[in-house]
């Protein structure tokens, strides 16, 4: 029995099932709500003009529709919708239907992936979200996203890019994980690498503008820049950590873009008590605007520091923030991993403050 759910903007029928697998008749993860949400904040903080949007594996189609429903339409020249399941296409036309979506404005696609991207003549935003891996439509996704364009990469193989499968991620993301307390920062940085050197042959820079990691999956927003000398500098920006690597050591978010979307999404909510996933949200977007100010490649996991340096008890995270401010250091929380500290001090100076 199929049931209509409220997703942001957006009305959407869906057959409801105890779990979410790919073998679900049609596609729709409600724990990717924030996922979806996050996508459009990006997109209405980078307030573009006259956008062409292409969702190459778009299940329910719900992206798209709350693209439709909730970005300005001055925004939106054109959203195409593909999937190569006519099951999904089915569902993708109702829940359109559901919304009263006649637009001209929506295209229909019953392909491949890589094949309605290589038909296509380009996109201003490509949204890559598969079961597992991107890898497969990476070359395609960026051959055809325009310049200055949007390209949103989910990965959910995170059991590879985090270390529990070291060989796989050697084999699909040519790059040594690491399985530790900073694993997902590794995990995600060794991913921004495989996008960009796929974008490197085609003279296409990848710079990331929003990254993060969350639940099971890794997602990143990078904007496209065409041209050489764009490439070879993002190259330069690869390097190892330790064992770990070779994977992006540049900035993981746009610091200002990051502020945006946080402002943004607390004006929109005009301080009404926020609940559930928008309460999810906003401490989520309100973390990764403190710690996009931050410099720094890894933080501290104040509990692990404690095992690692044998300390009897572990300090308050709000004393440590206090005390590393006070010694003219930038600190703040990471969307990683609780308990954290991201930092510019040393991690000698910040263990003789936990000492103390
Ligand atoms: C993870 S779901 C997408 C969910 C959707 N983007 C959302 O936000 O709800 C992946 C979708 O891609 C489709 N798919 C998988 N491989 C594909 C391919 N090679 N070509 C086209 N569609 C594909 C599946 O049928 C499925 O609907």
């Amino acid at each position: 029995m199929s049931q209509t759910i409220i997703e942001g903007k957006a009305k959407i029928q869906v057959t409801p099932q105890k779990i979410v697998s790919k073998d679900m008749e049609v596609f729709y993860n409600p724990v990717m709500e924030l996922n979806r949400s996050v996508s459009v904040l990006l997109l209405s903080c980078l307030g573009r003009k006259n956008m062409q949007f292409g969702l190459p594996l778009a299940g329910s189609g719900v992206r798209g529709i709350r693209f439709l429903l909730e970005l300005k339409k001055s925004m939106i020249k054109n959203v195409s919708f593909n999937d190569y399941d006519k099951a999904a296409l089915n569902s993708i036309k109702k829940n359109l239907a559901l919304n009263e979506i006649k637009s001209k404005k929506v295209l229909l696609r019953n392909d491949d992936a890589n094949l309605f991207l290589l038909n296509s003549s380009g996109f201003d935003y490509i949204d890559i979200d598969p079961f597992g891996s991107p890898n497969a439509f990476l070359d395609s996704s960026i051959k055809r996203i325009s310049r200055d364009g949007i390209l949103a990469i989910t990965a959910t193989d995170t059991s590879a890019l985090c270390g529990t499968y070291a060989k796989a991620c050697k084999r699909k993301y040519w790059a040594t994980p690491l399985r530790n307390e900073i694993m997902h920062e590794i995990g995600l940085r060794i991913l921004i690498r495989k996008c960009q050197l796929i974008g490197s042959q085609f003279d296409k820079a990848l710079i990331p503008l929003y990254s993060y990691s969350k639940d099971h999956y890794m997602r990143v927003f990078f904007s496209c820049h065409k041209g050489k000398s764009k490439v070879d500098a993002v190259l330069k920006q690869h390097g190892t950590y330790g064992d770990a690597g070779p994977l992006w050591l540049g900035a993981l978010w746009d610091s200002s873009l990051a502020s945006d979307m946080a402002d943004c999404f607390l004006k929109k909510s005009k301080g009404k008590g926020l609940e559930g996933m928008e309460k999810e949200l906003y401490r989520f977007l309100e973390s990764i605007k403190k710690e996009s100010l931050i410099d720094s490649f890894g933080f501290y996991e104040i509990p692990a520091l404690a095992k690692k340096y044998n300390l009897k008890s572990i300090p308050k995270q709000e004393y440590l923030t206090s005390e590393i401010m006070k010694r003219g250091y930038k600190v703040s929380e990471t969307h990683f991993v609780l308990n954290s500290l991201r930092s510019d001090i040393s991690e000698r100076e910040l263990v003789s403050l936990m000492k103390k």
